[in-house]
């Protein structure tokens, strides 16, 4: 069992918080230039786990919105709380706010070797609507074998009109 969790738009006071899961947890790690570009020019969500007196702050999604479509740009869950639900509610989190804001489809591309996130996108009805061959360097951490790999594209179109997803 995790103990209570909230979800909330970031702030600029996360960068540590966030640099920090992101160096333990993501992979293909950004580092703090980017996450800080990402938190001023973005829309940005965190889940955080505790009580008032202790947090800890353990997913950042982050996503930007151009006219009427919004793009993921990535979604990090600290490696000891996966599979419980967290990623999809983050997800939720971004696709309610697009929803509100005329956004009539998310986009996001995808390495195709990430199986988990290419099983949470479809899990939230995103459909493959292409690939793009030799898109990603492969050098993650720990690799010794330089490469590359496919992306994949995915797209979910949301009722804008309604407001509703
Ligand atoms: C992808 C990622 C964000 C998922 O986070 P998570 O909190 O573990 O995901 P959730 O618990 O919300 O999973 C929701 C659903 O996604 C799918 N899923 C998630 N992880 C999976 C895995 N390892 N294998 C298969 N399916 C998986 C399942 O359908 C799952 O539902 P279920 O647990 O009821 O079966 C996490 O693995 C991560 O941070 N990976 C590293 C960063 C990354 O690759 N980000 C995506 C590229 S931008």
């Amino acid at each position: 069992m995790i103990p209570s969790i909230v979800m909330r738009l970031a702030t600029e006071s996360d960068l540590p918080a966030i640099t920090q899961l992101d160096a333990l947890s993501n992979p293909y790690p950004w580092g703090r230039g980017l996450i800080a570009d990402a938190l001023q020019t973005r829309k940005n969500w965190v889940v955080e786990l505790g009580d008032a007196t202790q947090k800890s702050l353990v997913g950042w999604l982050t996503a930007s919105v151009v006219l009427d479509q919004s793009e993921l740009e990535l979604i990090v869950v600290d490696c000891s709380v996966r599979r419980q639900g967290l990623a999809r509610k983050l997800m939720m989190s971004w696709l309610e706010s697009s929803a509100q804001q005329a956004v009539c489809e998310c986009l996001l591309e995808v390495r195709e070797s990430n199986e988990a996130a290419i099983a949470l996108y479809e899990s939230l009805g995103f459909e493959q609507v292409g690939r793009r061959k030799n898109y990603y360097q492969i050098d993650k951490k720990g690799q010794t074998e330089p490469g590359r790999e496919a992306a994949c594209l995915f797209t979910l179109t949301i009722s804008c009109e309604r407001g509703e997803l």
